[in-house]
This record gives structure tokens, C-alpha cells and sequence, in this order.
């Protein structure tokens, strides 16, 4: 199976999500490995959305390789501001680079520009739809903390609207994982998400939940999500969840003491700053991890335009 683009994390296998997560812990134990491999080389980066951590650290990645970037910059400094469609945009970058970032308010943004280029398109968010590149960079942290299988992860916060959420629980179905999604009930797991979660090749072992106290002792990682609230259509709607599901000192008192507390970034109060001193916060090494996972994505795409050989 080949991937010239990688537009969600069902499109991955183990053998896939392997592949990449093997290749960056080859760059992260030695960086300058592949500082010339893409010389040369120019990756478009196309963000209709705000973004610090995806956005720089895949700069970050292709210039480690050995290669540049050219950023569309702002919406409002483009000619999207004149009425361009999207395709029409992807396509005349498609003619400067040998590969497109692309984060979009949309859902399905991704996968319809996609259809109109040949160089490899990767998804950096797609409205409340997916964000297959920060589940690798998830995923290569809970392995190098407690490992990807036998695992039992609590998923908390905005479910619905969390496109790291949707991305991470399908890639989970490759690997044995219990799921537990904590959220409250506004905020569950979209039934689509659950339906698909149940079509996967081994069955997800996924259960809901509203409170955190009962499953938190059970927990090897719990996987903290900001609620977010530039997709809720009414900000009243916002106020009524906003400040639920907050993790502190306390709250931990009946966590198991080896587990690990992710969070994609950026929290707003999901997670007390006294966390970050313990040995439970792995969110800023998860941004770290951004830097070799997206060398290595970017590396084997690139490459040969396929990430699972
Ligand atoms: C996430 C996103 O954009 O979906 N951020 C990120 O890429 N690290 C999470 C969020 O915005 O809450």
C-alpha cells in the first residue's frame, strides 16, 4: 500500500506507524543523520488556521533534513482574501514545492485538496476532522514512556470538536489499548468516530465516561484535550463546559504514580502549572517529539512518496 498522501491515521497500519516511529527515534538519538538527505528540497507550508508548535516544528524538520520552506504566511495576506478556492491554491503551490502542509478550518479540507495535487499532501488539522501527524508524535511518546500495548489511556476534554482525538483513538485500534473517553456528554465522542472505531481490523476496546474518578487509578496515560472553543457554534454553549475537567495536584492524589500526562497543546486551564514540575507532565516532551517524528514523515514521504516500506 502506498501513502502519497497522509490525510488520517486510518490509512496507517502498525507496520506504517512502526516504520515512522523507528525512523525518528534513528533521528532523534542523532539529528544531523540526515542533515543534507533533502538538499534542495522546498516543502509549502499552507496554514488557514493559527498554529505555533505543527507549523514550526515541520520547518524545523525539513530544515534538519537539509531543505527549506515556503510559508503561504497569513490568510489575510494571501490571495485567499481575493476569492481563491483552495484547489486552485494547492495547485500553484504544487508547482514550487515537492510537498504541501496543510491546515484547514474545514473538515475534509485535506482530503479534497489532495485530489488535486501529485506532490505528497499531509493533513496538519482539518477543522474538527483529523490530525494525523500529531498522532504520531503522541503515539512515539507513549512508547518511549510506557509503551503501546498493554496500555490503558484516558482520553479527556473536548471529543467532539478534538481532531487529535479522533486521529489518536484510530491509530490506537493498531495496538492493544483500552480506551477510556471522559468528557461531558455535550462533548462526546462523535457516533460516527465510535461506528468507525468499532470498524477496525482488531475491534477498539473503547468505554465512556463522564467523570475522570473512577477510571483515573486504572490509567497508564491520560491524554488531556483543550475544549475547543473556535468551533462551538454559540459561545454560550462555550461558557457552559469551559473550566470542567481541569487536572491538579489533587485530583491526581488517586493516580497511579507512573502515569503519564499528555496534552497536545496549548492548555488553557486543563492542567494546573504544578503538574508540570512531576514526573506525571510528558506534554512538553511530546512537543519536542514533533521535530524528529515530522523528520522522519517527512524523510520517507519525500523520499520515495511512500511511508510503508
Ligand atoms: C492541536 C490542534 O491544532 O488541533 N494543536 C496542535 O496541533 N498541537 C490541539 C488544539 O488546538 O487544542
Amino acid at each position: 500500500m502506498r501513502h502519497d498522501h497522509l490525510i488520517t491515521t486510518k490509512q496507517l497500519s502498525r507496520a506504517d506507524i512502526e516504520a515512522v516511529l523507528d525512523r525518528a527515534a534513528e533521528l532523534d538519538a542523532d539529528p544531523s543523520a540526515a542533515a543534507d538527505r533533502h538538499a534542495g528540497r522546498l516543502l509549502g507550508l499552507l496554514f488557514f488556521e493559527p498554529s505555533t508548535r505543527t507549523k514550526m516544528s515541520f520547518e524545523t524538520a525539513m530544515k534538519r533534513l537539509g531543505g527549506d520552506v515556503v510559508d503561504m504566511g497569513s490568510v489575510e495576506s494571501s490571495s485567499v482574501t481575493k476569492g481563491e478556492t483552495l484547489a486552485d491554491t494547492v495547485r500553484v503551490i504544487e508547482g514550487y514545492t515537492d510537498g504541501i502542509v496543510l491546515r484547514h478550518p474545514k473538515q475534509g479540507a485535506a482530503t479534497m485538496a489532495s485530489e488535486f495535487v501529485d506532490v505528497p499532501l499531509l493533513n496538519a488539522g482539518d477543522g474538527a476532522g483529523h490530525h494525523p501527524t500529531q498522532t504520531l508524535l503522541d503515539l512515539y511518546t507513549i512508547r518511549e514512556t510506557t509503551g503501546l500495548d498493554d496500555l490503558t489511556i484516558g482520553i479527556m476534554g473536548d471529543l467532539k470538536y478534538g481532531r487529535t482525538v479522533h486521529s489518536l483513538a484510530h491509530a490506537l485500534t493498531n495496538f492493544d489499548a483500552s480506551q477510556h473517553f471522559i468528557s461531558p456528554e455535550s462533548l462526546n465522542l462523535p457516533r460516527e468516530v465510535v461506528y468507525d472505531l468499532h470498524q477496525g481490523q482488531t475491534g477498539a476496546r473503547i468505554r465512556e465516561h463522564e467523570h475522570i474518578d473512577d477510571i483515573l487509578p486504572s490509567l497508564d496515560v491520560l491524554y488531556v484535550t483543550r475544549i475547543q472553543r473556535e468551533r462551538f457554534p454559540d459561545e454560550n454553549e462555550y461558557q457552559q463546559v469551559a473550566g470542567e475537567y481541569q487536572i491538579d495536584a489533587e485530583t491526581l492524589e488517586v493516580a497511579d504514580e507512573e502515569l503519564t500526562i499528555m496534552h497536545p497543546l496549548p492548555r488553557v486551564d486543563e492542567i494546573a502549572p504544578e503538574i508540570d514540575e512531576t514526573d506525571h507532565a510528558a506534554y512538553f516532551e511530546q512537543a519536542h517529539n514533533g521535530v524528529p517524528v515530522r523528520m522522519a514523515l517527512l524523510d520517507m514521504l519525500l523520499e520515495g512518496g511512500e511511508i510503508d516500506e
